[in-house]
Formats: structure tokens, C-alpha cells, sequence
């Protein structure tokens, strides 16, 4: 299978630019992502990808094969791509060996070797039982299925998903995660995965690409972006994090020191940083502790008081509202039962420092909570 090569992308629908030089390279058999919120570009990349869309400017190629460039536009039919859209564009008159029929028909296949290439893809998806329903008498996953079966039964190159699991109820929709993952991997076909939903980008890719606003943020495994997100919008988007205001007061060879504006405490951070610059420190929920008053934590963490203000149990662990300061702050913890004041420990190694100033950052402000 080739690699997919998309470079400085752009896209403007009359006078509205919506991709802004975007550039990626997935490798061969990758389950790459697309992830990013609503309108950020993820469909117009990807109907860049499949031809559905012309770009204003940029390449894209696959393998040795350039789709598109300034003197190029090779259309959809000629591509080769496996596509499945979110709302499954199944034909209602036919029956799923007669949807999975038509591009092979298409492609001018012959009778026999139709049928035997759809119940191979039938079998790919486990559902060759069901090739002579039509997809009203199919439930909303096995649709899903027929789908992707029909986008796989001409063995495309590439497969392009676009949301394909969001029509689907939420425990249907972690078992098909599950599923495509193992079929994408046993195929070991290059993928494409649309999705705004950071919980399924996380648990499918090998590589995710965080988009905003058609800019490209960042790319890297589930992992990297978790852990290490570029920006604070990142660590915003995929995941949760607490966005917490401050001042670099000076730095050491092991990190920083930041006065927190919702408290004035000061606290040690594993992370470079400029003294006396404005920063958004952002610690994820499960990344905090919190104890009863008076119990003593570990040497070398910070160590801050909070008020509980609500508390919820979640069935695999507690989550905790509370206030430092003039800031409400969200606690994993598996510890039941706290009330009233606790001990908040942050260790300097669950921070995450980025600038306070810039237009991106202005948006996380929104995301810091005050009490009243
Ligand atoms: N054919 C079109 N004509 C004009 N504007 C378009 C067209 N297609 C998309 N857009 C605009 O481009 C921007 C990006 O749209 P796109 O569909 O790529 O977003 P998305 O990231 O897939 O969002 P969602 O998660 O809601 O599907 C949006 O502002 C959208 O309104
Ligand atoms: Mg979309």
C-alpha cells in the first residue's frame, strides 16, 4: 500500500478560506486521524484527498501517483480510494449484494467474479448471511457495515472514513471502534479517519493531526498529543484539562517557579519557562491529588489548599469540584468521601506551561472557571 502525501493544502469556497496550507504524510498500513471541532476543515481535507473537492492550491499524491498539483486533477473515479460518509449513503432499492454491486459494475467487473469479490468483502465485515436484505432491515451497525464493505469489495488503495461511527447509539458505537480497529489492522490498509470525537481519535490512530480553524496544530501518536500538547487549545480538545493563570517567578535547572494568580501561592514546575512571563498552566484532572487536611504527602510536590465544592462518583472513581482560590478545579481520584478543605497535590511534572498571551490563548480564558 502507497503513502498518502498532502502538502500546503488550501482551500477557499468563494471568499471564505477555509484550509490554510496543510501539510501531512501518512505512512503505508497508518491509521491516521483527523481530529479537530466542528467546521475546522476535517471533510474538505479529506474530499480534497478523495477529489470530491478541488483544492485552491497545494499537492496531493499517493504513492507514485500525483492526484492533484497545479497542472493535475485526476477525478474520483480515477483514484482508486475506498470512501464510507456518516450517513452510510446505502441505496434503499437494493439489497446489500447489489449495493456492494455497483461500483464494481462500475468498474466493469464481470458477473462472476462480482460475486465472488462480495462475498469476500461481505465476509471481511461478518455479514455474508445478510446479502439479499436491504438496509432498511438491517440494524443502524450493520449498515455501517455494508458500507464499509462496499467501499472495500474493489480493494481501494486508501480508505477514507468520514465520521463513520456517529450515527451509531454509544455502546454500539465502542464495539464498532473495536472492530474496525482489528479489521483495519488485519487488512493493513492505509486509513483516513475523520472524527471530532477525541475519545475515538485516541483509541483508533497510530497517528493523530489536530486541526484548527484549517490550520494543521499538531501531529503525533494518541500518546504524544495527550501528554505533550502543542498548544493549550490541544489540551483543551483531547482530553480535559485546568487551566490555571500565572507569573514566572524565576527558573532553576529543574524548572520554574509560577505565582498562581487564583491563589498567589507559588508553585515548582518541571518545565522550561522565561521569568517573568505571563503563563496558562494546565494540569490534567487525573494528574491531581487530593488528600484529607493533615495528611502528609510526598517531599518534593506542591502542595496547596482547596475547598471541596461537589463531589460525583463515576462509577470507576470520584470526581471532585474545588476551589482554589477564586477558581473551581476538576480532581480524578479514586479516594471516596472528601468534604470541606483538602490538600490539593500537584507534582511539578503534571504541569504544562504555555504562553498567556496571543490570540489562541485567549480562547482558553474561557475555559477557566471562577467561583462566584
Ligand atoms: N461547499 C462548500 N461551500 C462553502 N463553504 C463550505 C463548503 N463546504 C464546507 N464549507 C465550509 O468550510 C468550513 C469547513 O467545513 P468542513 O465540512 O470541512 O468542516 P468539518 O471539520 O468537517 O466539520 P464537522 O465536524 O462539522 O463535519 C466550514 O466553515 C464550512 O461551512
Ligand atoms: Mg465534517
Amino acid at each position: 500500500m502507497p503513502e498518502v502525501k498532502v502538502s500546503h493544502l488550501s482551500k477557499t469556497f468563494a471568499d471564505n478560506a477555509v484550509l490554510h496550507d496543510v501539510t501531512f504524510t501518512i505512512a503505508d498500513g497508518e491509521f491516521f486521524t483527523l481530529l479537530g471541532p466542528s467546521g475546522c476543515g476535517k471533510s474538505t481535507t479529506l474530499a480534497c484527498i478523495a477529489g470530491l473537492e478541488r483544492p485552491t492550491d497545494g499537492t496531493v499524491s499517493v504513492g507514485e501517483q500525483t492526484f492533484v498539483d497545479a497542472a493535475t486533477f485526476i477525478p474520483p473515479e480515477g483514484r482508486n480510494l475506498g470512501m464510507v460518509f456518516q450517513s452510510y449513503a446505502l441505496w434503499p432499492h437494493m439489497t446489500v449484494a447489489q449495493n456492494l454491486a455497483m461500483p464494481l459494475k462500475i468498474r466493469k467487473v464481470d458477473g462472476r467474479r462480482q460475486t465472488v469479490l462480495i462475498d469476500e468483502a461481505l465476509e471481511k465485515v461478518g455479514l455474508r448471511e445478510l446479502r439479499d436484505r436491504y438496509p432498511h432491515q438491517m440494524s443502524g451497525g450493520q449498515q455501517q457495515r455494508v458500507a464499509l464493505a462496499r467501499a472495500l469489495v474493489y480493494s481501494p488503495t486508501v480508505l477514507l472514513l468520514d465520521e463513520p461511527l456517529s450515527n451509531l447509539d454509544a455502546q454500539l458505537r465502542e464495539q464498532a471502534r473495536a472492530w474496525l480497529k482489528r479489521l483495519q489492522e488485519d487488512l493493513g490498509i492505509t486509513t483516513v479517519y475523520v472524527t471530532h470525537d477525541q475519545q475515538e481519535a485516541l483509541a483508533l490512530s497510530d497517528r493523530i493531526a489536530v486541526m484548527s480553524e484549517g490550520h494543521m496544530v499538531q501531529i503525533g501518536t494518541p500518546r504524544e498529543i495527550y501528554e505533550t500538547p502543542a498548544t493549550a487549545q490541544v489540551a483543551a480538545f483531547v482530553g480535559r484539562s485546568n487551566f490555571l493563570r500565572g507569573q514566572v517567578k524565576n527558573t532553576s535547572a529543574t524548572g520554574c517557579e509560577v505565582v498562581l494568580d487564583c491563589t498567589g501561592q507559588t508553585i515548582h514546575i518541571q518545565a522550561d519557562a522565561v521569568a517573568g512571563q505571563e503563563v496558562t498552566v494546565a494540569i490534567r484532572p487525573e494528574r491531581l491529588e487530593v488528600l484529607p487536611t493533615g495528611r502528609l504527602a510526598a517531599p518534593d510536590v506542591n502542595v496547596l489548599s482547596a475547598t471541596v465544592l461537589t463531589s460525583s462518583y463515576i462509577g470507576s472513581r470520584y470526581e471532585y469540584d474545588l476551589r482554589l482560590g477564586n477558581h473551581v478545579v476538576q480532581v480524578e481520584s479514586s479516594r471516596p468521601g472528601l468534604t470541606g478543605e483538602v490538600t490539593l497535590v500537584v507534582e511539578p511534572g503534571a504541569c504544562l506551561i504555555y504562553p498567556a498571551t496571543g490570540v489562541l490563548s485567549e480562547d482558553v480564558e474561557a475555559l477557566i472557571t471562577v467561583t462566584p
